[in-house]
């Protein structure tokens, strides 16, 4: 469908492009980066939705430049900045040169509430500019630590229903139901798991709508997405009608919702409606969903095909579980003692990335290698221009987890940088971490895996995605 549309259109835009080019020869302006918008229009917005993301920026970067190139994508004229350097300017830059921009097809389905009077402005520009940028404080680690007694139950009764007792799973799918299941109890204070992970398919439907074109023609990928966004609303509000009733009659809890639904916006001094709330909570479930569930599935995939790495995980767990009483649930510090496991856990995020990268705009007109970015421009930073760099990561395609040990020569800055930098450091980071640990913790003490077909295919779009979902054999832990 997206494609035949595609199609239709291009001939049309064929005659639009000479008239372009034509007309971009006579014109003389400030020197841009080099590359090519490619067609009116579209651009090269299916190249950049479909494809290997790192073919993508690796062809351009070897034709045009290895430090910015120039490109047309999803609607916006936009610079993408390659390589360490590009990564540095960004991330020293927000809100100085560069500010936050999402992608039309993100905004739109992300917003459905438009507030009807601006909210009025804040009272010291310099306050709020600030205040944009912190971590809220709910992904503070004060907070996350007071959630791992829950966290590693929620693991545990995951494992209970849907791993122990088979022989045969399939980890892609059950990683989703997995940090949904953890998203719903951890922002929504959900303990009826089932209520959102029926919405499993709507969350793929809206995560792949996030990088589209935002054409609402049935049949495409942002039309499955809006319908997927409407029916997650609904559900959403209807649990925040429940969760407001249960508080005025008395109920506390400690969630996330709860929080919002009872306190005002201190940048603005008003409560929040329900449709307001709902686009919030279905932004941090969608940002914590697909990304942590592509995660571990490629953590369970690497580590089936390495069983010299899966003993050494399976020493460093045992030696923490060991560590405890039985029964007595995992905390904060067991978390920072799982050093191996997270050296292989960030060899995975490398090779298979969860987040590409993210947009930004020019907030002046920015001079940058000898180009000039124009003010307005979109400005793309994707982990794509360094994580496989052979000059950062020798042999770079090879899973391994020994170049995060000391005594290796140290990674240069803004090399490796799979959740971003920075004021914008991916504040969901440490969440993310504490459920890709709690995963691993409660699996390789339970299980030892192998991969059912060890050459299923990759489908590798803004997010890789294995074709058949990763069935896997489990066995008998060895220990
Ligand atoms: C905001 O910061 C700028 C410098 O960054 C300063 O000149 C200005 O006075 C500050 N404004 C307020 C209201 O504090
Ligand atoms: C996820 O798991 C729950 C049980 O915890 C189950 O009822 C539900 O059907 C599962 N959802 C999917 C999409 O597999
Ligand atoms: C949209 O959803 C329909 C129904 O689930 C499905 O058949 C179709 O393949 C989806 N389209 C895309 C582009 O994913
Ligand atoms: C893990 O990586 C860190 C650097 O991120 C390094 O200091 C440490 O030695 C590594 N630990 C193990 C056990 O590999």
């Amino acid at each position: 469908m997206e494609l035949l549309l595609l199609a239709a259109l291009s001939s049309v835009l064929a005659l639009s492009l000479i008239f372009l080019l034509f007309r971009h020869k006579l014109s003389s302006g400030p020197k841009l980066p080099p590359g090519s918008f490619g067609w009116p229009v579209l651009g090269e917005t299916v190249e950049f939705l479909f494809g290997k993301p790192e073919k993508f920026v690796g062809d351009r970067m070897r034709k045009y430049s290895s430090s910015v190139f120039k490109t047309n994508i999803l609607g916006e004229k936009v610079a993408v900045f390659c390589g360490p350097a590009g990564n540095k300017f960004i991330f020293s830059n927000e809100q100085k040169l560069v500010t936050e921009w999402r992608p039309h097809s993100m905004q739109k389905l992300m917003r459905s509430y438009e507030a009807k009077s601006p909210p009025p402005p804040p009272i010291n520009p310099n306050e709020s500019k600030t205040k944009v940028l912190r971590q809220p404080g709910f992904l503070k680690p004060e907070a996350l630590s007071r959630f791992m007694e829950q966290m590693d139950s929620t693991t545990q009764q995951h494992m209970e229903f849907h791993w122990e007792g088979h022989s045969k799973v399939l980890v892609f799918p059950l990683s989703k139901n997995y940090t949904l299941s953890l998203a719903s109890k951890f922002f929504l204070g959900l303990n009826e798991h089932d209520r959102i992970t029926r919405l499993a398919k709507e969350f793929d439907d809206v995560s792949l709508g996030l990088h589209s074109i935002p054409w609402k023609i049935p049949g495409t990928i942002f039309y499955n997405a809006s319908q997927g966004a409407t029916e997650i609303r609904k559900e959403l509000l209807s649990v925040i009608r429940e969760k407001k009733e249960a508080l005025a009659s008395g109920a506390r809890s400690q969630d996330i919702l709860t929080y919002m639904v009872a306190a005002a916006d201190p940048a603005t001094g008003r409560m929040m409606p329900d449709v307001e709330i709902a686009d919030k909570m279905m932004g941090l479930l969608t940002a914590g969903y697909n990304t942590v569930a592509s995660a571990i599935t490629f953590l369970m995939k690497f580590v089936a095909e390495r069983p010299d790495i899966y003993n050494k995980i399976l020493a460093e767990q045992v030696e923490i579980k060991k560590s405890k009483n039985p029964g007595e649930p995992l905390v904060w510090e067991d978390i920072q003692k799982m050093k191996y496991s997270w050296n292989v856990t960030s060899e995975v995020l490398r090779l298979t990335p969860p987040l590409q990268g993210t947009f930004r705009e020019a907030m002046t007109d920015i001079t940058y290698e000898g180009y000039t970015i124009p003010k307005g421009w979109k400005i793309y930073w994707t982990v794509s221009t360094t994580n496989k760099d052979p000059t950062y990561f020798p042999d770079p395609e090879t899973f391994d987890p020994a170049r995060y040990e000391e005594g290796n020569a140290a990674l240069p800055p803004y090399t490796y940088v799979p959740f971003g930098g920075g004021p914008r450091l991916c504040p969901g980071k440490e969440y993310a971490r504490l459920a890709i640990l709690t995963f691993l913790h409660n699996v390789v003490n339970r299980f030892k895996w192998e991969l059912v077909d060890p050459k299923e295919k990759i489908v590798e779009d803004m997010i890789p995605t294995p074709s058949k979902g990763l069935p896997v054999r489990l066995l008998p832990h060895p220990a």
